[in-house]
């Protein structure tokens, strides 16, 4: 019922020149994909990375937005620029962003609703850190999240949304987390989208696991009911592996 979503998240790496290699080695690799497929470069790199997948299958996206439309924001970029440069869809609220970068639940709301209203699509991401998961907090923390990152859409526009929950104990340290366990959070996730939009957006919504995804545990992730794709760090950094990824059913 709901399109598969692979997406890269390539973070700080690579150059326009590396995108482009990188692209044109993918293409070939994921023609016949099943998954919506869409890789989220550097700022720098959307211009090219929207000219080297002409023609194919893939989206790119950025990593970022900023809530503005234009104005006194040195070093920000507009949805309507990151839209104009090529891309079409935006992460919002990467963990990274949170913990470094100072990014707050309203803020990331703010991000998502200047993407939607500017025809991006968000890549929504919530996620516990390892002592609220111990702490017993995950559902309770995921649910606050999304819906305080969906405030102010309409249930149409929230239908579209992906978001991705990315445990961050999960993120590049090789954990994964259980496919069970990411079936259950995501499934939480979907009945707080549930409680507040109805069962018609929440089923329509489509919700990433991310956190170490890899070639040899993709299978088992993508079988389980509420997961409705990944978004890959490190792996999709090579186009053999998130090739691999992409073509999980083959
Ligand atoms: P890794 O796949 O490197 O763990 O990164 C996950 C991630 O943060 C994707 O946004």
């Amino acid at each position: 019922m709901r399109t598969p979503i692979i997406a890269g998240n390539w973070k700080m790496n690579k150059t326009p020149k590396e995108a482009r290699e990188l692209i044109d080695a993918l293409k070939p690799l994921v023609k016949a994909a099943k998954a919506t497929v869409v890789v989220c470069v550097p700022a720098v790199d959307i211009a090219e990375a929207a000219k080297a997948v002409r023609g194919s299958n893939i989206k790119v996206g950025a990593q970022n937005v900023h809530f503005k439309a234009s104005g006194a924001y040195t070093g920000e970029l507009s949805a309507d620029m990151i839209k104009a440069a090529g891309a079409s869809y935006v992460i919002i609220g990467h963990s990274e962003r949170r913990q470094y970068f100072g990014e707050t639940d309203e803020t990331v709301n703010q991000r998502v609703l200047a993407a939607v209203e500017n025809g991006l699509i968000p890549i929504i991401c919530v996620g516990e850190n390892k002592a609220q998961r111990e702490a017993n907090y995950t559902d309770a923390l995921v649910e606050y999240q999304t819906l305080i990152a969906l405030t102010g859409l309409t249930p149409a526009q929230v239908k579209k949304v992906v978001i991705a929950y990315e445990p961050v104990w999960a993120i590049g340290t090789g954990l994964t987390a259980t496919d069970e366990q990411a079936n259950e959070t995501i499934g939480v996730i979907r009945k707080a989208i549930a409680r507040k939009y109805g069962k018609g957006v929440a089923n329509a919504v489509r919700i990433q696991y991310g956190g170490s995804m890899k070639p040899a545990n993709v299978k088992g992730l993508m079988a389980q009911p509420e997961i409705d794709g990944g978004l890959i760090g490190g792996a999709s950094l090579k186009a053999e592996d998130f090739a691999q990824i992409v073509n999980y059913e083959a």
